[in-house]
């Protein structure tokens, strides 16, 4: 049998070190094109929770359900009275006029972020959409 050749086995070893030490880099760059709404939406979670059942994030409420929900009623967060006030229901219409600018929409709520992108706002909407597709659908249905 041949042996390999020294020169072919360093650069199978380079490259096998390249591999190793890109990983992460290579996964997140994987991660958001693939799944662009949920590298998106990692910013929304900086202040909002997104899970069933759980209470309010850190600066911001709960998000699970949003669709089809009145503006200012998920439980265990202290709104604005502007937005309790507001009377909108959460739709992608509605939704996607808010991240255009939450305070154009309603003067004086405390949401201080946009996403001024309209792809963005669609690959946002569409990630909760996907994540939550039961409520989504019972949304539509006008079944809450
Ligand atoms: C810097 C913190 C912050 C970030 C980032 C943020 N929000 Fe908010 N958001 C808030 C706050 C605070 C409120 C409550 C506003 C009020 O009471 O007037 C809110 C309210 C909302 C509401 C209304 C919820 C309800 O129950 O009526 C929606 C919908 C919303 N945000 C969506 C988003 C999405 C989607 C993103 C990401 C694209 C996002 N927010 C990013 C702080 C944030």
């Amino acid at each position: 049998m041949k042996r390999a050749r020294p020169r072919t086995t360093a650069a199978l070893g380079l490259l096998i070190a390249a591999w190793l030490l890109a990983p992460n880099a290579a996964r997140a760059q994987f991660m958001e094109e693939m799944y662009p709404g949920e590298t998106l939406f990692g910013e929304c979670r900086d202040c909002h929770n997104f899970a069933e059942g759980a209470g309010p994030g850190r600066k911001a409420p709960n998000l699970w359900g949003v669709f089809g929900r009145v503006a200012g009623t998920a439980p265990g967060y202290d709104y604005t009275p502007e937005l309790k006030a507001s009377g909108i229901v959460w739709t992608e219409t509605t939704m996607d006029k808010w991240l255009r600018g939450p305070g154009n929409m309603v003067l004086g709520t405390r949401m201080d972020f946009q996403v001024p992108n309209e792809t963005q706002r669609e690959y946002v909407l569409e990630y909760m959409r996907n994540a939550d597709i039961a409520g989504y659908i019972r949304a539509i249905q006008g079944l809450k």
